[in-house]
């Protein structure tokens, strides 16, 4: 007995992926249509396996998502349209592998990983199971270099390591699209996976064509399922772009995932977890969005021996910049760091709109030399202490000369300013950022 307990074991710890064909019943049929829940009798097929539905117009593909005894609940990845009561319903057993290769770069995918920018297939004949087994945490590489970002303030103040997962905060309309932007045409990292879920449709044009430009599209790959999309598809866009992203790490490439957003996806699965009936607990999320994220974040981060690293940035929507948010909590908890964007900031035309004061890199001490973090500590200070006395330094209640640190860290405060704002068409190497916020750090005193 215990033999066979330790066999089982054994296999869930190195098989994971290699799961089992089931035996699927011929066909069944539709018996309810509840919103955008469909439910299925007298056919037997996995959760997350494909069934394909009889309709006016052909057939619609959907995703079984959960199961009442008998009765089968599933969802369109399509828009749900024709439906007949009774109508067939055929298990399309294990799903197909996703198309990889080289040819992935400069092309545009929707969550399905099917090409949506007109330029034709994806010219490879390379698949990749669309699930992947997790990393033995004991197994990766530890994270010890600096990934340069090409955005000053970030590199210099919050510094990223290959393989870290940061969190990207803000309310909407503070400029976390145009910073992902930034990144990707001055980053270092060798391919860039940009997962865009649940915006706008005209924003997914507006970022290919004038945030990512021809430059930074040549060495990426978009996946995007905007708003208007099934939940399914945007569900699936986080993973997808997730899965193409550990493809290439495991390559060797050093590999930068930027998804905007990660507020969408959870929201995604708020909508598939409540329409199958799971009870909300916090907010109106059901608790299965809390165990999906650390899932889905966690396949981020370095590789194995010999592989290369998945370093992600992840937006987060602070619903009316209420910081407090159960999905803005969970995300802060699970990532290695927070770069949180101020209105106040951005408002006043301060662009990248980054608080420096609240948000933190957790692995940068891990990554610079002693010069550097004693240099960013200086800056941060000096930044600091202008911000405590600011209400009184505006209105005229201070009267100069009465602190010497006080005096110089107004008088260094639009230089200060100056080091952390940056254009968007600007990239700040990681050496060029280094070196001017020593010349920075040497003013404070
Ligand atoms: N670095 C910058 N320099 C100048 N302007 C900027 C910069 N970053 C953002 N902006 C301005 O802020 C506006 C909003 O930016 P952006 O679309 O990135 O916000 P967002 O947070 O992604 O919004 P949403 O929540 O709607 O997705 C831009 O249209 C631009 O005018
Ligand atoms: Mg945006």
């Amino acid at each position: 007995m215990q033999n066979r307990q330790h066999q089982l074991l054994n296999r869930l710890n190195h098989h994971q992926d290699k799961v089992p064909p089931f035996r699927a019943v011929a066909s069944g049929q539709l018996v309810r249509v509840v919103g955008l829940t469909l439910e299925a009798s007298g056919c037997r097929a996995p959760v997350g396996s494909l069934c394909s539905i009889e309709t006016m117009a052909g057939e619609l593909i959907a995703e079984v998502v959960g199961f009442d005894g008998e009765l089968l609940y599933l969802m369109p990845i399509e828009e749900l349209r024709g439906v007949l009561p009774g109508a067939r319903v055929v298990p399309l057993g294990e799903q197909t592998g996703l198309n990889v290769g080289l040819s992935l770069l400069g092309r545009v995918l929707d969550g399905n990983g099917v090409p949506l920018d007109g330029l034709g297939a994806l010219q490879t004949d390379q698949q990749a199971p669309r699930h992947s087994a997790a990393i033995n945490p004991l197994s990766r590489r530890a994270i010890t270099e600096p990934l340069d970002v090409g955005v000053r303030a970030i590199n210099a103040m919050l510094t990223v390591g290959k393989g870290q997962r940061m969190g990207l905060f803000a309310g909407s309309g503070v400029g976390k699209s145009v910073l992902l932007g930034m990144m990707t045409r001055g980053t270092t990292a060798d391919i860039i996976v940009v997962g865009l879920v649940g915006e706008r449709g005209r924003e997914v044009k507006e970022f290919i064509e004038e945030i990512l430009g021809d430059k930074g599209r040549a060495r990426s790959v978009v996946v995007a399922a905007p708003a208007d999309t099934s939940p399914l598809m945007r569900l699936r866009a986080c993973e997808t772009s997730t899965r193409i992203a550990e493809y290439f790490r495991d390559l060797g490439y050093n590999v930068l995932l930027l998804m905007d957003s990660l507020t969408r996806y959870a929201q995604a699965q708020r909508e598939i977890a409540l329409a199958v009936g799971e009870p909300p607990a916090t907010k109106g999320y059901p608790p299965s969005v809390f165990a999906k994220l650390p899932r889905l974040v966690e396949r981020a981060g370095n590789g194995g021996p010999g592989q290369g690293s998945i370093t992600a940035f992840y937006t987060v929507l602070t619903e009316g910049d209420d910081q407090q948010d159960p999905i803005a909590d969970a995300s802060r908890a699970i990532l290695d760091g927070h770069i949180v964007l101020s209105r106040s900031l951005a408002d006043s035309g301060h662009y990248p709109a980054i608080d420096i004061e609240a948000s933190i890199s957790r692995v940068a001490p891990m990554v610079i030399s002693n010069e550097h973090l004693e240099a960013m500590r200086r800056v941060k200070q000096t930044y600091s202490l202008y911000q405590q006395n600011r209400d009184l330094i505006s209105i005229g209640a201070y009267a100069q000369g009465s602190d010497p640190r006080i005096d110089n860290a107004i008088r260094l405060q639009p230089a200060m300013n100056a080091f952390l704002r940056q254009t968007m068409l600007d990239a700040f190497s990681f050496t060029d950022s280094q070196v001017m916020l020593g010349q920075l750090a040497a003013q404070c005193k």
